[in-house]
């Protein structure tokens, strides 16, 4: 790894470092016996409770946190390293094919993904529904829908109207009728088959494939970025293609090209959420991958999954309730009183971490530090965000082993980037498609269908009665 990549953020480097010192000097060495393997006693003494917690689905190599121990890696790699002194292309080129690229291998992708930004006929389809209108994860999912159209012919295009020859140069007109002609009836078009280039090679071996996750990892920053213009009542910005992974995101989103520290900030974030063990979405994308489905319906269950408010819908919720609280003055009674409410506090708590999220480590300190020096409404939304954290982890950490989690400063991260809250959770998938796709490519190397069981407590043998007797 080349240390010194990141010679303009320097500070950001330190800051990564330390909060991985403090994580190192809390934390201590975990063996290897405790951190892997036999510990678990799979699969005998595995006890498995609601929410399928503590159940084991898989092998992976792709990925590993100790929640205990606050411990997260990618293929081996420790996230604080790989915050400080790697990139997002690097991470998700290593998520996916197991290793670190050398330098040409990493030109190669980058290449790849410059190309795979640009996504004419997707947003093309993706304008022409009223996106603004929309929930921006469900527009996020229908994009992938769109781009798996625009890349493979799995719908057996051949078979279907030419798409391409009967959408004219005129935006508006229908690919429907034929040229009017005085039929009493509209007469459909369908053109006989017609061999593109395409649909040799294009089967189900290309939504399967290593293109196809590139494809994906490059596509869906670019539809999540027309989707917040689209939102605002504006036209989609053309990716450049001389701009990083993070560079592009910012560009597209914002409008222009970020600062080193904007970039590197934003990179770190994607970095962070790049994967995470069996979460809800990459559970969710693997069991549609086990169907023999398709890579891009499983990253579009990845979306549906993490829309949720229990998974990447919290970190929208994080900003409002910290503007709800206001003030660090106000931290202690709201802090009581949401508790008092047995209500969940968004941004704390984990099912595996029971400790400090390594990620909150990296984004708590980023945001302070993006936030030093601006307004003093700014400043004031950081002291409120920490005031909070100490006051929930004065209640909850001894007793119930609740911290903040990944998405608690992400959201301040994000509005310092200049970003949308409602573009929050669509940003987590951006990042997360690269986690999806590497434990997809993985699973469905050893495929098995996923198919849990429930254990049965309803009534049996009960007599059947006629609908006037009930
Ligand atoms: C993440 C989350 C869904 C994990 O759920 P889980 O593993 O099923 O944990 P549980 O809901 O069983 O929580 C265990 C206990 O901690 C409490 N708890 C968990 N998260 C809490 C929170 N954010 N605020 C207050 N109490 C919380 C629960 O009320 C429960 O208390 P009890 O044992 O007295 O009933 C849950 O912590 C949560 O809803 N957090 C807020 C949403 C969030 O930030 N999600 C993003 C996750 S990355």
């Amino acid at each position: 790894m080349n240390r010194n990549r990141h010679q303009e953020t320097t500070e950001i480097t330190e800051l990564i470092l330390d909060a991985a010192a403090k994580a190192r000097a809390e934390i201590g060495v975990v063996g290897k016996q405790a951190a892997t393997g036999k510990s678990a006693k799979w699969p005998i003494d595995c006890t498995i409770g609601p929410g399928l917690e503590g159940a084991i689905a898989c092998e992976s190599k792709v990925g590993y946190v100790n929640g205990g121990a606050g411990l997260l890696s990618y293929r081996g790699y420790d996230i604080f390293e790989l915050c400080a002194y790697s990139t997002y292309e690097e991470v998700s080129y290593l998520l996916l094919h197991g290793h670190l690229p050398t330098a040409e291998a990493l030109r190669d992708y980058e290449q790849k993904l410059a190309n795979y930004r640009h996504m004419n006929q997707t947003l093309r389809l993706l304008m022409s529904f009223p996106v603004e209108k929309m929930n921006a994860m469900a527009a996020l999912r229908m994009g992938t829908i769109f781009m798996r159209q625009e890349f493979t012919s799995l719908d057996h295009e051949e078979a279907k109207p030419d798409l391409l020859d009967a959408i004219s140069a005129d935006e508006d007109s229908i690919a429907m009728e034929t040229k009017p002609s005085g039929e009493r009836r509209a007469i459909y078009e369908f053109k006989k088959k017609k061999s593109r280039k395409k649909s040799k090679k294009s089967n189900r071996d290309d939504a399967n494939g290593l293109e196809a996750c590139y494809h994906l990892i490059a596509g869906v920053p670019t539809i999540t970025a027309a989707i917040a213009r689209l939102r605002q009542g504006m036209m989609p910005y053309e990716p450049l293609n001389e701009l990083s992974h993070a560079g592009n995101i910012f560009y597209m989103l914002n409008g222009r090209r970020p600062t080193p520290i904007e970039e590197r900030v934003l990179d770190v974030a994607l970095i962070l959420h790049a994967d995470h063990g069996m979460n809800a979405s990459t559970f969710a994308s693997m069991v549609v991958a086990s169907t023999m489905s398709d890579i891009y319906f499983s990253v579009g269950s990845g979306i549906a999954a993490l829309n949720g408010p229990l998974h990447g819908g919290a970190n929208e919720r994080v900003l409002h309730t910290i503007r709800e609280v206001g003030s660090p003055e106000n931290a202690g009674a709201w802090v009581k009183d949401s508790l008092a409410k047995n209500e969940k506090i968004p941004g704390f708590g984990h099912r595996v971490y029971k400790t400090y999220d390594p990620r909150a480590r990296i984004l708590g300190p980023l945001a302070k530090f993006q936030c030093s020096g601006c307004t003093d409404e700014i400043q004031n939304l950081i002291s409120t965000a920490e005031k909070v954290e100490q006051e929930v982890i004065n209640s909850l950490a001894q007793e119930k082993k609740i911290f903040p989690n990944v998405d608690y400063y992400s959201g301040v991260v994000y509005t310092r980037l200049g970003i949308d809250p409602a573009m929050f959770t669509p940003l987590f998938a951006v990042s997360r498609v690269a986690g999806w796709t590497a434990r997809v490519l993985e699973y469905i190397q050893k495929n098995r269908i996923f198919r849990p069981r429930a254990l049965y407590t309803g009534a049996f043998n009960r007599e059947f009665v006629a609908i006037d007797e009930r």
